[in-house]
């Protein structure tokens, strides 16, 4: 989602929060919406589903003015693309709007509880706790600031929020585990979920940080920390140019999304996951019951994630297959009552939607698990799951099936029932948990660009891995001919041997996925041995120190659950794969011949 909001512009408010707008549209988004406040008597909210053009269509019809604003482009977590949906989101008497990007995680018990209270509701979103919150505050004679403070003092969870109220011409901020940007102009301040947001207004930014609350007034504007005591913030010139802006500095929106994947899990796991107590709460799923076996259809990356699923489902004792979308559609297997879930990013995969299509009209319960609410996978299934990556624009999948992984995990942990014990379910959500900050750590110190450097000019690239690494060995393959058009092949660690040994020699490096000490582990150091033998250099990826004495290279990741060791694993080889492909001065974002979503079977 996109956020901007502007003080100090007078009767421009509303073209600079619509310009500004259209400067996030790169991040994706379904609906759109402004609100603008007077300072003295009236919030004027207009908002609506689907591009800006239907806004500003919209804006055109009616006559919208005010001193300060804020404005949001939405990606859809809680509830469908709708108007209602959209934000910003007001309290009951109209003099309270707040945007929101994030997760309110207790927003459930919020709205009971101000449903108690009496506040009628609108909107199916997390986001609309809030304004009603601030207007408790505000009725009880709080001044807007201290009531916009103490209403976020009362969310747990993800957000970057911004508010303005009727009575003063003001825009009040909070910051917590979500970008939030302040602008400083000469006369005119400006807040964005990213810098693009008014980059064209001033390049000075201050970058807020979490537990931070910001107030722009037309005289200045001021920072405050979780003790409510101010904080003196330095101000930073930005030197982008307008086309770097949608990639916040990366050279490339593959690099951004793989860098953004700590921020895609926690938002994944807000709200679902209570580690101490032992529960999964996935509300989207309420009357799934657990299956006694599981198809798993997909295309490409999401294929391989559906490996990854079958793996977890059989640690539960249920029967799972993973089936190419394309091959069920054309011969939907028995299907007993088994349950089919289509695992697909973007939800419009044609080949997808033809296998799940298949399996419904043959009386199978489907899932969807898709990054798009609305989308038709979601809206023909009769359940759909949600991995909250937020959108993706590379064209080669990243921080999409990272979230895949996880949201998998989430989906046997919930079905999974008393098959687990309390003690064993806590662990696995506390790996869980843990996750975010790992795959940070691998980020922060990858030495994929050093190994990439090195092993350029191969005349063929291997990735093999052995049970849960054998699907990420497939993908780390898949990403590197998709990037680098150079030769790639993912193999189960055991089947190199059975025919493909052939082709490895002295220049095709073997990408080993070894993770974990135990049996599995030891035999893929056998493998290793064998393509070692035969003069090819190896990479080993992995978290074991004995292992590493082994390869000629190696990617560290932090050593720990060997559930979740997959997905930082993925990490390291999404970033050889791009350090290669930017050797190479590849098409990275659009590589020839790829479709970000394919709707043709
Ligand atoms: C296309 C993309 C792949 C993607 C596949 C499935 O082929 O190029 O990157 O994995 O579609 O997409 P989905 O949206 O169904 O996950």
């Amino acid at each position: 989602c996109g956020i901007i909001g502007c003080v100090g512009r007078g009767d421009e408010t509303l073209d600079v929060l619509v310009e500004g707008l259209s400067k996030l549209e790169y991040r994706g988004y379904d609906s759109a919406g402004v609100a603008l406040s007077d300072g003295q008597i009236d919030v004027n909210v207009v908002k609506r589903a689907g591009e800006l053009d239907a806004l500003r269509e919209a804006l055109s019809e009616q006559s919208v003015s005010g001193r300060v604003g804020i404005g949001h482009t939405r990606w859809s977590t809680h509830g469908p693309p709708t108007d209602e949906n959209a934000h910003p989101h007001t309290d009951c008497t109209g003099s309270v709007a707040v945007v929101h990007n994030g997760i309110i995680e207790n927003y459930d018990d919020l709205r009971e509880e101000l449903e108690t209270s009496g506040h009628e509701f609108r909107s199916d979103t997390d986001t609309e706790v809030v304004p009603h919150l601030v207007e408790e505050k505000l009725a009880a004679g709080a001044p807007p600031e201290a009531a916009f403070r103490a209403a976020v003092e009362r969310l747990s969870g993800s957000f970057a929020l911004v508010c303005v109220v009727a009575s003063e011409e003001a825009v009040f901020a909070a910051r917590q585990d979500s970008p939030l940007v302040l602008g400083v102009g000469d006369d005119s301040y400006y807040l964005g979920s990213d810098v693009p947001a008014f980059l064209a207004h001033t390049d000075r930014v201050v970058y807020l940080d979490d537990g931070e609350f910001a107030t722009l007034r037309p005289s200045g504007w001021t920072v405050r920390n979780g003790d409510d005591e101010r904080v003196e913030k330095s101000v930073e010139t930005v030197d982008w140019n307008v086309e770097d802006t949608g990639k916040s500095g990366y050279d490339h929106y593959m690099l951004k999304e793989i860098h953004e994947q700590p921020r895609a899990l926690r938002q994944c796991l807000s709200g679902r996951v209570d580690e101490r107590r032992g529960e999964v709460t996935l509300s989207e799923l309420e009357g799934l019951e657990t299956p006694s076996a599981v198809h798993l259809v997909a295309c490409g990356t999401s294929y391989h994630a559906a490996l990854y699923g079958v793996q977890l489902f059989h640690s539960l004792g249920i029967p799972a297959q993973a089936f190419l979308a394309s091959e069920y559609a054309t011969g939907v297997p028995p299907l007993g009552d088994s349950l089919v879930v289509g695992i697909t990013q973007s939800g419009e995969t044609a080949d997808t939607l033809s296998a799940l299509r298949e399996a419904r009209a043959r009386g199978a319960r489907t899932l969807a698990v898709t990054n798009v609410v609305g989308s038709t996978a979601a809206r023909e299934c009769d359940y759909a799951l949600y991995i909250r990556a937020g959108p993706e624009i590379g064209v080669a999948a990243t921080k999409t099936f990272s979230s895949q992984l996880v949201s998998l995990n989430l989906l046997v942990e919930y079905l999974a029932g008393d098959q687990r014990s309390s003690e064993e379910r806590r662990a696995v959500l506390q790996t869980l948990r843990d996750l975010p900050g790992r795959v940070q750590q691998v980020l922060d110190e990858s030495m994929a660009e050093e190994v990439a450097a090195e092993y350029l000019g191969a005349d063929g690239y291997f990735f093999i891995g052995r049970g849960l690494n054998y699907p990420v060995a497939l993908e780390g393959a898949l990403k590197f001919k998709e990037i680098t058009y150079e030769h790639a092949e993912g193999f189960a660690a055991g089947e190199l041997k059975h025919g493909t040994l052939a082709l490895v020699t002295e220049n095709t490096p073997v990408f080993a996925v070894v993770t974990g000490e135990d049996a599995p582990a030891k035999k893929t150091l056998g493998n290793v041995r064998e393509v070692e033998s035969r003069g090819a250099p190896v990479i080993a990826v992995t978290d074991d120190d004995q292992i590493e004495r082994y390869a000629d290279a190696s990617l560290r990741v932090p050593s720990g659950s060997a559930r979740v060791a997959p997905v930082l694993v993925n990490v390291q080889l999404q970033l050889v794969a791009y350090w290669v492909a930017n050797a190479l001065g590849r098409s990275i974002d659009k590589p020839r011949n790829l479709a970000k979503s394919v709707t043709v079977e």
